[in-house]
């Protein structure tokens, strides 16, 4: 009998490993990952480039209508890199630039509703794992899997400084260590679906865990789902 396909949902704070966990979980199980941070990234990144005024809903919408978003799978990477009308962006989103304006950006209603929406369609088939804050809660409230992933602060700060320290040598830890805690205010205080993890979600804290720990544990849950 074939496995039933599943949809996962993975929300958390900033940094806590859920793009590693999803990329992995999706290799192993023959998944689509989807990472919808991606896509509030790839959005801010139009919006710095032309100078989209962020008050300004007329313009916010007209800039909306000019984006169109897609992903291509990146054999090397062994996940889709997300493209910004026909441009790869995965080299540009990950900028501090971009970083320091994405939580202002995803709070915006009708960025959310654009975004969501092609979320949406994309798990129309199941065999998904999306991470993201809000993919338990608003994307798919019925997804068979929902995990939580939590971790401690400061283990946070240092991964995210490793990550980012070996493009940009000139980063500091106190500027990382603002930017998360700025970003995780800001994304689970909004009025539009706040980050929170759903009733039904698994709490993870990799905090103590390795990769392959924290993937073993998972796929039991996903046999699990999947019986
Ligand atoms: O996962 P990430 O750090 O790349 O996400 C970047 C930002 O996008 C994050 O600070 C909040 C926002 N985001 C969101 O509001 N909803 C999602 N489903 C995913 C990301």
């Amino acid at each position: 009998m074939a496995t039933k396909r599943i949809i996962i949902a993975i929300d958390g704070y900033s940094s806590c490993g859920k793009s590693t966990l999803a990329r992995e979980l999706a290799v192993q199980l023959g998944y689509n990952y989807i990472d919808s941070g991606a896509m509030y990234r790839a959005i801010t990144l139009y919006f710095l480039r032309n100078s989209v005024d962020l008050t300004d809903h007329a313009a916010v919408r007209a800039a909306i209508a000019d984006i169109n978003l897609s992903f291509v799978f990146n054999e090397h990477r062994q996940a889709s890199d997300i493209y910004l009308n026909d441009e790869n962006a995965e080299p540009y989103i990950r900028d501090m630039i971009v970083s320091e304006k994405v939580s202002e950006v995803a709070a915006i209603k009708e960025v959310r509703t654009f975004a969501v929406a092609q979320q949406q369609r994309m798990g129309h088939d199941k065999g998904i794992v999306m991470d993201g804050r809000d993919i338990g809660t608003a994307v798919f409230p019925h997804a068979e899997l929902k995990l939580f992933m939590t971790a401690d602060p400061e283990v946070r700060v240092m991964r995210r400084f490793k990550e980012l320290y070996a493009t940009n040598p000139a980063i500091t830890i106190d500027e990382i260590r603002h930017n998360l805690e700025l970003r995780d205010y800001i994304d689970s205080t909004r009025d539009e679906s706040p980050l929170r993890r759903a009733d039904d979600a698994v709490i993870v804290d990799n905090s103590n865990l390795t990769r392959a720990e924290q993937l073993t544990i998972v796929l039991e849950m996903v046999k699990d789902r999947t019986k």
